[in-house]
């Protein structure tokens, strides 16, 4: 008999995932080691695969955050994965497509933990106020098949506080760490996928206002105090007023001077030091 990993022990679903390579009729690519799951799946679109299919990873060599930030990723300790869309969207509607993600994340989370964690514009699900996923969502060049929108999704699931680099592991948090317990990714894969599948549909009906409503109950930054690093890198501190009905964040500062927000870096005052 050969001896079990970790892995094929403790997350059954995980290896009846990598063996199936499909959930609930949808493709689904396990690799043991990526450089991005983004940049495959963007390569996979640009050869036409079917919307819909999942590319994940066990660990990732060059994960791609936000800004241009990196995304750790450790091997079996997270999810790392990017779901292939081709929504009938404008490319305006980024934006829109990462929040509604973001909701599904939440609304996949609470379903296999029922943990209640918070969401931060426009890509982060926090839990008492620490980063516990994100979202990288990226556009492919128009294709023959219409435009794929990749959602990439990180996960921190069965992390220990010291497996976070120093330098940003006090703004870092694990579902396990969270919830006392480690979880089958194979589970939560699958939670997160028909939770994204859902909320897109939604979104292409022409439902962005209701999800804007179900995202604003658990945001994050609401009505507190914020730091916006605009891309330029000036700071506009001021008061979250929440996504307006396009999905683009208002801020106003002292001076009643109401800013609006695509892009750029942003602090909630009080991120990471609750826990
Ligand atoms: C962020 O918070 O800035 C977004 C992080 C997104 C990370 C995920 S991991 C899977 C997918 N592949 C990547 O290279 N990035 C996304």
């Amino acid at each position: 008999m050969t001896e079990l990993t970790r892995n094929e022990s403790l997350e059954p679903m995980w290896e009846q995932l990598r063996a199936d390579g499909c959930i609930n009729g949808r493709q689904v690519l396990i690799h043991k080691c990526l450089d991005s799951t983004n940049t495959t799946a963007l390569n996979l679109a640009a050869a036409g695969i079917p919307a819909g299919t999942v590319v994940a990873a066990d660990s990732q060599s060059a994960g791609r955050g936000r800004l241009g930030r990196k995304w750790q990723s450790p091997p079996g300790l997270g999810l790392y994965f990017s779901i292939i869309t081709r929504p009938r969207l404008s490319l305006n509607d980024l934006t829109k497509i990462t929040l509604t993600a973001g909701l599904a994340l939440r609304t996949a989370i609470l379903a296999v933990s029922a943990l209640e964690t918070e969401l931060k514009w426009p890509n982060d699900i926090l839990w008492q106020g620490r980063k516990m996923a994100g979202i990288l969502t990226e556009c492919e060049a128009q294709s023959a098949k219409g435009r794929a929108t990749i959602i990439g999704i990180g996960l921190n699931i069965n992390s220990e506080p010291d497996n976070f680099p120093s330098e940003t592991g006090r703004r870092m948090v694990s579902l396990r760490t969270a919830t006392n317990r480690s979880y089958d990714r194979g589970l939560i894969l699958t939670a997160v996928t028909e939770a994204v599948e859902r909320e897109v549909k939604r979104l292409e009906n022409g439902d962005f206002a209701a999800i804007l409503r179900d995202w604003r109950r658990w945001d994050a930054s609401s009505g507190k105090q914020l730091t916006w690093l605009k891309p330029d890198g000036m700071p506009v501190c001021g008061m979250s007023l929440g996504p307006d009905e396009d999905g683009v964040l208002r801020i106003k500062d002292s001076t009643g001077l109401i800013h609006q927000v695509i892009s750029g870096d942003l602090r909630l005052q009080d991120e990471g030091k609750k826990y």
